[in-house]
């Protein structure tokens, strides 16, 4: 069941397959608290770069989301693998994401390097795994005025990363608080946008 949902999230970064009127990912987080005060995890990014991103491309993200149809790529991760240098015509460098993560992983407790490792396998895994969809995605055309079409492979990936990370926060890293449990379980469906 999770898996699944991780998928359909993963998947559902900027769209769903299906608009479902209670698709909990829709409203945004329950709590007005941010991921990284319940628990650190290693990340592609500097938060400033990430918010760069998110305040050029959310707009269209969240009209996207609403969109039937095939899922369409999501122009907020595209821009964050842009700047990263690790995407490029449809593809994402394995070996450079990895040794990102595994920097930023670096100061941090011992244990995320194999949490990170992990990660990446199952998430590239994940997206071999729905290749044809999100090939799919890659080739739509713009359905409004001004629409940018980006690859759907950043988003699945980045999706992914972000939502596996944080579910596999190790619980002595992780504080426990109301606030935090309720994001633990908005993110294990939702992705971090
Ligand atoms: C990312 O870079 C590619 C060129 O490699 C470009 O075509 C695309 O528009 C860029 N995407 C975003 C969201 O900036």
């Amino acid at each position: 069941m999770f898996a699944k949902w991780l998928i359909a999230a993963s998947i559902a970064l900027c769209s769903s397959t299906m608009v479902f009127a209670d698709n909990p990912c829709l409203k945004g987080p329950p709590v007005a608290k941010n991921a990284a005060e319940c628990c650190v995890t290693p990340s592609l990014v500097e938060p400033s770069a990430f918010m760069a991103c998110h305040s050029k491309w959310i707009s269209q993200t969240k009209r996207q989301m609403a969109m039937e149809g095939i899922p369409r790529g999501c122009c907020v991760a595209e821009c964050v693998m842009n700047q990263t240098g690790l995407y490029s015509d449809g593809k994402i460098d394995r070996a450079a994401l990895t040794e990102l993560y595994l920097g930023s992983a670096k100061p941090l407790a011992p244990e995320w390097k194999q949490i990170t490792l992990d990660a990446i396998d199952g998430c590239f895994r994940m997206a071999d795994s729905i290749k044809e969809e999100i090939d799919a995605g890659a080739k739509l055309t713009p359905a409004f005025d001004g629409e940018q079409i980006c690859h759907p492979i950043s988003g699945t990936i980045l999706a992914c990363m972000g939502m596996t990370l944080f579910a596999e926060c190790p619980a002595k890293l992780f504080t426990v608080n109301d606030a935090c449990n309720q994001l633990k379980s908005y993110h294990s469906q939702c992705p971090f946008l």
